[in-house]
């Protein structure tokens, strides 16, 4: 497995090789990231993973200074899962200059939910992603569900921009109690750590309400947050949304079987958790 970590490097090992699939991430790998690797290695070619902690998609009161890093330990997990190719850019080149040229996903997607609370989240994800894809040039890149509304922002840029390359959706992996698995479970204390899966069985109780014929989906979500907020937790939303755009779907259209997913943000402690369920 080859690391490289500036762009000459990276284009020298890209070269004459076919276009790698490629899994982005931030490090701090877990076995969430490690399933996104082999869904990429089950399409064949060679898998290329870049690590960078992406400072435009933090907010000025988050948490871009303590963010986990750890390059040694996820280069050992990158190659025991049969990576080829990490690109960890070095933040002085691949930021060499203010990036003021960014890209702008529209407020219908990208300002509800996660955008509502992270002003900006999405550009800065939404400008790393593009520059990452123009620096690895991948048949394939790899995101995981865990992230619902990043994946549906990064395939409509994809989708609009006509990139030349597929989008994979890996499954959320969690741990035996439900808790989906998040580099961000670190900062968690042992009581916090025990109390996170209600984020999930918060969802569930809203799949459970719908699915057992209840219709006044802002009642639902107005009782799983306060269901969290009882327990300790500060919400920031529970919402029930319509698969295809993440929109609120109408009565008429709960009705008739829309596909719909539940997401939930809520902070335990100071550390933010963001989950969701397809119903
Ligand atoms: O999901 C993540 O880890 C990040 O948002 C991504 C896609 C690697 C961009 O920095």
């Amino acid at each position: 497995m080859r690391i490289v970590h500036t762009l000459a490097e990276l284009r020298a090992a890209l070269a004459g090789a076919p276009a790698p699939a490629f899994v982005p991430t931030m490090g701090h790998l877990h076995k969430g990231h490690l399933a996104l690797l082999r869904l990429a290695r089950e399409n064949g070619g060679p898998v290329a993973a870049s690590i960078f902690v992406n400072r435009l998609q933090f907010g000025p009161n988050e948490d871009f200074d303590r963010y986990p890093r750890n390059l040694g330990r996820d280069c050992e997990l990158l190659e025991g899962a049969g990576c080829d190719l990490v690109f960890a850019p070095d933040e002085g080149e691949f930021y060499a200059e203010p990036q003021t040229y960014t890209i702008q996903p529209p407020a219908e997607l990208a300002g509800i939910l996660e955008g509502a609370f992270r002003p900006g989240f999405f550009t800065g994800v939404c400008t790393v992603v593009m520059k990452l894809l123009q620096c690895v040039q991948p048949r394939i890149a790899v995101f995981g569900k865990k992230d619902y509304q990043q994946l549906m922002v990064i395939r409509g840029m994809v989708r609009q921009f006509a990139l030349p390359l597929e989008v994979l959706a890996g499954e959320t992996l969690r741990a035996d109690d439900g808790l989906a698995l998040s580099s961000r479970n670190g900062y968690l204390s042992a009581s916090e750590r025990a109390e996170a899966p209600q984020l999930q069985a918060s969802l569930r109780a809203v799949q459970a309400a719908v699915k057992g014929g209840e219709r006044d989906l802002v009642a639902i979500e107005a009782r799983a947050m306060d269901t969290l907020r009882s327990r300790g937790w500060q919400p920031d939303y529970v919402a029930v949304r319509r698969r295809s755009d993440l929109q609120s779907p109408s009565a008429d259209q709960v009705a008739a079987g829309e596909a719909l997913v539940a997401l939930a943000a809520a902070r335990i402690g100071k550390t933010r958790l963001i989950d969701n369920l397809e119903l």
